[in-house]
């Protein structure tokens, strides 16, 4: 597989930095590891957009249901069939708020002014990282919904049908970037074969990444199946995922270099 535009390559690395495990193609990477310690090796105002959807270390109202496994917590999936689970989810509430904050933090010190940020969120997590991104110095612009048609049924209660993307942006946001007018609701159901138990629809984030300007480069800190990675390709972007799973980061690998390379 030639490498021909790794985040060496880009000069986008401090030196000295060792580079992790990663694969790549024309103008898409991925890397092995733990984007809090991945992101702070990238020199300052390398990327043009941050779109991510983090674990939510959510599912459940009190510690013990968050502690279930994510394919419990998220999957209605069981046995052979069920998908591997994902790290970072079982967090307390203390303890997400402030990871959540810090890699933030850094991911907006690795954003070029003006940046945009989207970050998907839940309806129980979405007031913390609402703060969390303000905490992390980004500047919050609005909620995104992103209605997901169908949920489970709840007698007597509302369905929990859709879900957000919180959006900000590294200071002031000039209005005459190169970008049009977005929508602020998206709707498209769950993505049908995932291989990632929280796996975005493609289509979703193919949209989404509009939020960046053109040919600009994009950073996912936590790339899952490489959704967003794919998405900003096939959209003509550059960009960057970080996956700490072994499992994921074979996974999302193996699907960019079938979708963008051929196999
Ligand atoms: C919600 S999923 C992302 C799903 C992705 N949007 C997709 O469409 O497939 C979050 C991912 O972040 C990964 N992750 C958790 N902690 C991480 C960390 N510290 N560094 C890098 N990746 C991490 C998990 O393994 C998981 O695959």
């Amino acid at each position: 597989m030639p490498l021909t535009n790794t985040p060496n390559r880009l000069n986008i690395l401090k030196s000295g930095f060792e580079m992790p495990e990663h694969c790549g193609g024309d103008h898409w990477a991925i890397l092995h590891g733990d984007s809090l310690q991945i992101v702070r090796q990238f020199e300052p105002h390398s990327f043009d957009a941050i779109i991510t959807d983090p674990p939510y270390a959510s599912g459940g109202a009190n510690q013990n249901t968050k502690n279930r496994t994510t394919s419990e917590k998220y999957s209605s999936v069981r046995g052979d069939r069920a998908l591997p689970d994902f790290d970072s989810d079982q967090m307390d509430q203390l303890s997400w708020m402030f990871w959540t904050a810090s890699w933030l933090q850094e991911a907006r010190r690795a954003a070029k002014p003006g940046a945009p940020v989207c970050v998907f969120i839940d309806w129980r997590q979405l007031p913390s990282m609402i703060l969390a991104l303000q905490w992390a110095g980004w500047t919050w612009r609005g909620i995104v919904d992103w209605d997901k048609v169908s949920s489970r049924p709840q007698k007597g209660r509302f369905r929990q049908q859709v879900e957000y993307v919180v959006w900000g942006s590294n200071g002031k946001m000039p209005v005459d970037r190169n970008v049009g007018c977005l929508p602020g609701v998206y709707r498209y159901p769950n993505a049908q074969n995932r291989i990632h138990i929280t796996e975005k629809p493609l289509q979703l984030m193919r949209d989404l990444v509009q939020i960046c300007e053109p040919g600009g480069r994009i950073l996912d800190p936590f790339a899952g199946a490489g959704t967003t990675v794919l998405a900003a390709a096939m959209e003509g972007y550059e960009a960057v995922g970080i996956e700490m799973s072994d499992t994921y980061f074979q996974r999302s690998t193996e699907r960019l270099k079938t979708a963008l390379v051929g196999g």
